[in-house]
């Protein structure tokens, strides 16, 4: 009797210390698992910002909080493009894009290349449609240098008013403005010309 006593004894004081060993280890997992939710093992496990460090050499960590902040960056960057709204966008009169089966394409161009864009609209540009997917053609590019639109005109604006299928960036369109061009991708996406 008393020796089963004893044995029943000695296998509860281990049953409660394996469960006191393995509520210890749930802890310490959810405890591990918080911290990382919270991004606390990756505070302590970050890379210093200046083993990243490139010309410019600004202060990155003080760009990235800014830019989760909401605010403008201290530094002006040579291609901001916050900087810069556009003045013409393509409307969606000829044909509006779904979210589904849809197809975008977008051309970058510059100001005086309206020939290039007539020829496109006159060939591949010219499908609006292709089995069940829509597609749209729109080209994206600067504005006309004041010596340009001194030389061409309006003529931009005439063409937008036929076509309306161009995306035009406040800034002159130069070659180091390419950027700009590409960036408006974002711009367009985010206006859901779609
Ligand atoms: C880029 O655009 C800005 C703003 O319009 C202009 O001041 C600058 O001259 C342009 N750069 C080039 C290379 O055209």
């Amino acid at each position: 009797m008393t020796s089963l006593f004893q044995r029943r004894l000695r296998a509860t004081v281990k049953h409660d210390n394996f469960r006191k060993k393995l509520s210890t280890v749930a802890f310490v997992f959810i405890g591990f698992c918080a911290f990382w939710a919270i991004g606390f093992t990756d505070f302590l496990f970050e890379v210093d910002f200046k083993d990243f460090e490139w010309p410019p050499y600004v202060d990155v960590r003080e760009q990235v909080v800014l830019q989760m902040l909401g605010d403008r960056p201290s530094y002006i960057y040579q291609n901001d493009w916050l900087d810069y709204t556009t003045i013409m966008e393509p409307t969606c009169a000829f044909n509006r894009l779904t979210r589904r089966k849809s197809l975008l394409i977008i051309v970058k161009s510059a100001p005086h290349r309206l020939q290039n864009r007539d020829a496109i609209r006159a060939t591949w540009g010219k499908m609006k449609q292709f089995g069940n997917f829509r597609i749209r053609t729109i080209f994206v590019m600067g504005k006309m240098s004041t010596k340009e639109s001194e030389t061409y005109g309006n003529v931009l604006e005439a063409e937008h008013k036929q076509f309306s299928d161009l995306l035009i960036g406040n800034f002159i369109d130069g070659y180091r403005n390419n950027t700009f061009k590409v960036c408006r991708l974002n711009y367009a996406w985010s206006q859901s010309i779609l």
